[in-house]
């Protein structure tokens, strides 16, 4: 049986290119790169020239960039550190519709004393950015926002929320683990603190973070250890990872970036296609609006989502209910529930790269077969 996998926000497979560029540092360079002889100076000096390049493809410096084992020990770093650097201010300003990495970060920090105030959201997700500046306060440690919301696929503006939130003097974080394979992320012209990525989402290896934190900002470590990642990340430093890392960035610029209109072109085939046959909610904002490329949150009656993505499994068809890390749970994902009443029957689509439109109709004979049945 051909499979679809319709799932690239939760994980894409590892390019082959990428893997050919990672695999000699699994087998033959093995020297840990803060040994003072050959085989770990050559390591430490791989090392620097990926976290130089990957430097390069987002425009700031190196030493701006802290690699870490995953996005949401990234996002752990952005928030907690600052809350340990700056054991003061006791408010966060966040939304309902982050990734649980940010979601249970803050609700961690709430049992130490810590207020969450949750900015309000318009029904496509879309931040009420008066309701943001009013939230903004002396006591705000931090603002952390979704940009590409990895389930309902709405981007927000982030510049404007820059711009509202150093207005109050505070600090902005943004998890941006589903644009970095989307949009070429410009880092001297975003007026951002602290950006948090992840390469399994962008054709790269699984276990690779990263926290971009500009030169000012200041925040404490939350792994004490060695003197690694600027003596904000302690533990040998995972080199094949942040090759890969690299190279799958350099993919996106190379290659993905010039296939997004390809993207949203069979997202939208698909979207038309199954609208002319069912009824669904799509969730998030409409197909020509600001959203992430390639994903469809689609709520239909009448049937529950892990039933729908059950069936669609049974013919190979991959799809998810929600984040993958909430997979396990039978409730309705929380960015849902955040937005509408009713998402008993809601299933994430999350398409990758060269579906053809034989595939797509197949796709949708298969959603007949399962809703008109
Ligand atoms: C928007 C968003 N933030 C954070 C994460 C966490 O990244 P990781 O899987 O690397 O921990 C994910 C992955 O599911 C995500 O989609």
């Amino acid at each position: 049986m051909k499979t679809y996998d319709l799932d690239h926000a939760a994980t894409t497979k590892l390019d082959p290119k990428v893997y050919s560029k990672m695999k000699p540092y699994l087998e033959t360079y093995y020297g840990n790169p803060s040994s003072l002889h050959t085989i770990g100076i050559e390591n430490k000096k791989a090392l620097n020239d990926a976290k130089k390049g990957v430097a390069r493809l987002l425009n700031c410096d190196y030493k701006e960039l802290i690699f870490t084992g995953s996005g949401t020990e990234a996002i752990n770093l952005a928030i907690k550190g600052l809350a340990f650097k700056y054991p003061n201010k006791k408010e966060i300003i966040t939304t309902k519709i982050e990734h649980k990495a940010t979601l249970n970060t803050c609700h961690f920090l709430e049992t130490l004393g810590y207020k969450i105030n949750y900015v309000n959201l318009d029904p496509d997700g879309f931040i009420d950015l008066k309701d943001l500046e009013g939230k903004l306060n002396n006591n705000t440690l931090i603002v952390s926002i979704i940009w590409g919301n990895n389930e309902i696929g709405v981007i927000q503006d982030i510049d404007k929320i820059a711009e509202i939130v150093h207005a109050h003097h505070s600090i902005l974080h943004v998890d941006a683990v589903q644009m970095l394979g989307h949009f070429k992320i410009d880092l001297q012209a975003l007026d951002v603190d602290l950006m948090s990525f992840s390469a399994h989402k962008i054709f790269g290896p699984k276990g690779v973070g990263l926290l971009y934190k500009k030169k000012p900002i200041e925040i404490e470590p939350i792994i004490h250890g060695g003197a690694q990642e600027f003596n904000l990340r302690a533990g040998t430093e995972n080199i094949y990872g942040i090759i890969g890392f690299y190279e799958a960035l350099k993919n996106v610029h190379d290659v993905y970036l010039n296939q997004q209109q390809d993207l949203k072109d069979t997202t939208k085939y698909l979207y038309d296609q199954l609208k002319a046959r069912f009824k669904f909610r799509l969730n998030g904002p409409d197909l020509n609006n600001h959203r992430l490329p390639g994903l469809l949150s689609l709520s239909f009656e009448g049937i529950s989502g892990h039933v729908l993505q059950y069936q669609l499994n049974q013919r190979g068809i991959y799809v998810s209910t929600g984040s993958a890390c909430n997979e396990t749970s039978m409730e309705v994902s929380h960015v849902i529930q955040a937005l509408h009443d009713h998402g008993e029957g809601t299933i994430r689509l999350s398409l990758g790269y060269g579906l053809s439109s034989k595939d797509i109709l197949y796709i949708v004979e298969q959603f007949s077969d399962i809703l008109e049945n």
